[in-house]
């Protein structure tokens, strides 16, 4: 099947505008492309709870930090029209960089508290630069709901923080992440690891699969559990960049886990950087 490729804002707006003069519900599934099953699994849930599915591919400039991979992320436009398709999207939002932002551009959305620590701390415009691209494709889709993956957990709360703040009036879904068989999160970025590094990469979900056993043996102390699994994944030999656990809601650190938490990681093989986190 040959999907719909939309390349204006202008254009987005108004097959988003004749879906719903017809009465169908727009979803809407926002990737940088290279697409995975992670991704696929993302436009599936979005079929089931809209009528109309907008995957929208765009890899974002002003989330990227100059000395980041931007100019190297890959890119296989035929490949994923090909899974959108397949996955059940109707169409593919795909603009220039000049169609988000034109020369002169300079408005941008902070989301304050859920961008701070973590992926905020190691990046510091990266949640900046989500925001505000998410609501620029919200407001060129203007979807019912949209679709996020738990894989970058914090992305979501600062998605949901910022909806709700804004008053977007979209519903949005966080998906659990999508998993290789031996554990390893479905990344875009896997495509750069060597076989040896795919191997020691492995020690972060391992690591936190570890902690949640250790919770579930009784351990409520954080820093403990935090520091295991940081000790783990330094073991293989990748760069810790944190490991932290977190409320799962607010994303507010704590003292003693006596609810439901989140353990989330970030750490580097090589130029790789890899994130996971998982409930505990
Ligand atoms: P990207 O990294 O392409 O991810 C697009 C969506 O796929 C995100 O919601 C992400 O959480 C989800 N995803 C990635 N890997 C996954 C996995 N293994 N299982 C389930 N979902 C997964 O995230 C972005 O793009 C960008 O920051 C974006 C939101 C598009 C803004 O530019």
């Amino acid at each position: 099947m040959k999907i719909e490729v939309i390349r204006t804002v202008a254009e987005m707006q108004s097959w988003s505008g004749q879906a719903h003069s017809i009465g169908l519900q727009v979803g809407c599934v926002p990737t940088m492309g290279y697409l995975h099953a992670g991704h696929q699994a993302l436009i599936r849930e979005c079929a089931r709870r809209s009528d109309l599915v907008v995957m929208t591919l765009f890899v974002n400039p002003t989330q990227f930090a100059p000395h980041e991979d931007l100019a190297r992320y890959p890119r296989d436009f035929e490949g994923d029209c090909q899974k959108a398709a397949d996955a059940g999207a109707h169409a593919v939002f795909a603009p220039g960089v000049e169609e988000i932002y034109p020369p002169g551009y300079s408005t941008y959305v902070t989301v304050e508290e859920a961008s701070r620590g973590m992926e905020g701390a190691v990046r510091p415009i990266h949640f900046r630069g989500v925001a505000t691209v998410v609501l620029k494709l919200f407001n060129a889709v203007r979807p019912e709901v949209a679709v996020f993956g738990e894989k970058d957990y914090q992305q979501l709360a600062v998605i949901r923080r910022m909806v709700a703040d804004l008053e977007l009036g979209v519903r949005i879904v966080g998906l659990p992440t999508v998993r290789e068989p031996d554990g390893l999160a479905l990344s875009s970025r896997n495509v750069y690891l060597k076989p040896d590094e795919r191997e020691r990469a492995l020690s972060i979900s391992r690591a936190l699969f570890a902690a949640q056993a250790e919770v579930q043996a009784g351990a409520t102390d954080p820093k403990r559990i935090a520091g295991d699994a940081a000790a783990a994944i330094a073991e293989a030999g990748l760069t810790v960049d944190y490991v932290e656990v977190r409320d799962p809601d607010t994303l507010a650190p704590l003292d003693a886990i006596t609810a439901p938490a989140r353990i989330l990681a970030a750490a580097r093989i090589g130029s790789v950087r890899l994130i996971d986190n998982m409930a505990i």
